[in-house]
């Protein structure tokens, strides 16, 4: 089996759903259940011998040995962390403490673990460190996009907090001998993605008829992949990606936000058309993120040289998809908007002009 961090969070549940549909191996899963964690996201999975589920906090070094010890898995796959930029913003430590001394924690337990095995068994045990794009900085217009041998240049605390994990899990394959694997992937989209990020915000702001807030003049730019094609990346770097290496992935979707925001429009008023005219209408341009970074590229042809991984969807076929898997849900979405959520949404935009 294996142990994954994080899998009621988005890119989690959607690799351990997928995990167990397309592999079929057991998977213990390891979540805190913050704000960003949601058990119903997994309800198919509920009665499922093949997962088990414990509320936890990585930053629990003493509960991460004795799961490893019960459970005994062949891989960590390791997803844990705070993820929203405004939010490490307004309240850097929690990313501080998950991130960085949760992967510390993770990292000295997997170690434990890993060096008492039987040789064949210590061979095969991997550790997959998912990481972020933004752990390089900002690209200027015309720059290449980010190859794996880029310069970490963090901008936000929380870029900051997963570089500083990246290098950890680095430090551990280099000293110890840990059999790490690391990707660092572009931005996510697609099914229970929380509204809180740019995407599925839109989506459920418009579908309320509320305003849609673009930070700034809106031309900053993101490389979206669809959240699938990740974890289908990550299934295979686990598979067999090189010990110590790190992988970028992204699927060559290069674009700013405000298209995207006219995109989701644009496919609103085709599957759903609002009587009081398009939902451009509800776009608004708010006050910039601080420190906020314009561009994000990644080039991913390592991944497809030396694994032969490539994206299956495009953005066009993602974004329908994502679009109608909202229109689909809305009690998954009614039920994530609790009362934490709405207070998000106040501090957030409510000191936005
Ligand atoms: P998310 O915020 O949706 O989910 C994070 C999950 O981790 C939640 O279920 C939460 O309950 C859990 N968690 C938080 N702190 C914990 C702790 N101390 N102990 C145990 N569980 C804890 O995040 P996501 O978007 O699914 O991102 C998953 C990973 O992928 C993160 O490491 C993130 O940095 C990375 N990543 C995300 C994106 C993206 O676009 N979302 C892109 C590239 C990489
Ligand atoms: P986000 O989804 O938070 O991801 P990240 O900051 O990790 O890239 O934001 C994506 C882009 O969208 C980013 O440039 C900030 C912008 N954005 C808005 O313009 N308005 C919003 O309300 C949000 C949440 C994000």
């Amino acid at each position: 089996m294996i142990l994954v961090t994080g899998g009621a969070g988005f890119i989690g549940a959607n690799f351990v759903l997928d995990w167990i549909s397309l592999v079929g191996e057991p998977v213990v899963n390891l979540d805190k259940l913050t704000y960003a964690g949601n058990l119903e996201t997994l309800s198919v999975l509920s009665g499922d011998p093949r997962h088990i589920f414990v509320r936890g906090d990585i930053c629990d070094r003493g509960l991460v040995e004795s799961l490893l010890e019960e459970h005994r898995p062949r891989a960590i796959v390791h997803f844990a962390a705070e993820s929203h930029v405004d939010r490490s913003i307004h309240g850097p430590a929690d990313f501080i403490r998950t991130n960085i001394d949760g992967t510390f924690a993770l990292l000295e337990a997997a170690r434990l673990y890993w060096s008492n095995l039987a040789a064949e068994h210590k061979a095969a045990f991997r550790f997959l460190h998912v990481s972020t794009d933004e752990v390089y900085g900002s690209l200027r217009p015309g720059d290449p996009a980010f190859t794996e041998a880029h310069p970490f240049e963090p901008n936000s605390p929380y870029s900051a907090s997963k570089a500083a994990s990246d290098h950890l899990v680095r430090a551990w394959y280099h000293t110890y001998g840990l059999p790490v694997l690391t990707t660092n992937c572009s931005n996510n989209y697609g099914p229970y993605h929380f509204p809180e990020k740019l995407i599925p915000l839109m989506i459920t702001n418009a579908l309320a008829g509320k305003p849609l807030p673009v930070y700034g003049d809106g031309m900053q730019i993101r490389d979206w992949l669809y959240v699938k094609d990740h974890c289908s990346a990550i299934r295979r770097v686990l598979e067999a990606g090189r010990l110590g290496e790190t992988y970028n992935v992204g699927g060559w979707n290069e674009k700013p936000n405000i298209e995207i925001v006219h995109t989701i429009c644009s496919l609103l008023d085709e599957i759903k058309s609002d009587l009081a005219g398009s939902y451009r209408r509800l776009v608004t341009h708010v006050t910039d993120r601080p420190g906020h970074d314009r561009r994000y590229a990644i080039d991913a042809r390592k991944l497809e040289r030396e694994l032969g991984w490539k994206p299956a969807e495009t953005f066009e076929t993602g974004i329908r998809k994502t679009v109608q898997w909202y229109l689909a849900n809305p009690q998954w979405v009614a039920n994530v908007q609790s009362g934490a959520y709405r207070e998000w949404i106040s501090k957030n935009y409510e000191e936005r002009q």
